[in-house]
């Protein structure tokens, strides 16, 4: 029973990321499909952050306080976002 409530808690998740603004696709030409590539050879492993990780990541790069010598390129990708929109597709990547 608890599989089957935990089961449905990430299906609800992946249907709020269908309608959430960030879109994925645009991501997967540098980070993967499954978010394991290391993007232009110096992120991270995405697939392998944590939520609250990659969330903290998504808005640092907006606020200009997180990142590394190509955080210029991340801020252009989330820029157009909320923090709310970020927060939400965050919990739906990483683990
Ligand atoms: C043009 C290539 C490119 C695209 C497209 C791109 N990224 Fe990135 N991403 C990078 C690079 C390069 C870094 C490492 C930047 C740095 O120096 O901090 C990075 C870092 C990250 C990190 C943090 C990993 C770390 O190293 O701390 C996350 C999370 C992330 N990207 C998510 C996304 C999401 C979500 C999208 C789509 C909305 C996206 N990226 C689109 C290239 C890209």
């Amino acid at each position: 029973m608890k599989k089957i409530v935990i089961a449905s808690i990430a299906t609800l998740a992946l249907v709020t990321a269908a309608s959430a603004a960030v879109n994925g696709k645009a991501c997967a030409a540098c980070h993967g499909a499954d978010w394991s590539k290391k993007a232009m050879g110096k992120s991270k492993n995405v697939a392998e952050m944590t939520h609250a990780d990659i969330a903290a990541a998504l808005k640092g790069y907006k606020a200009g306080t997180y990142g590394g010598p190509m955080k210029g390129i991340m801020k252009g990708q989330v820029a157009r976002y909320s923090d709310a929109d970020l927060e939400a597709f965050a919990q739906t990547i990483g683990k």
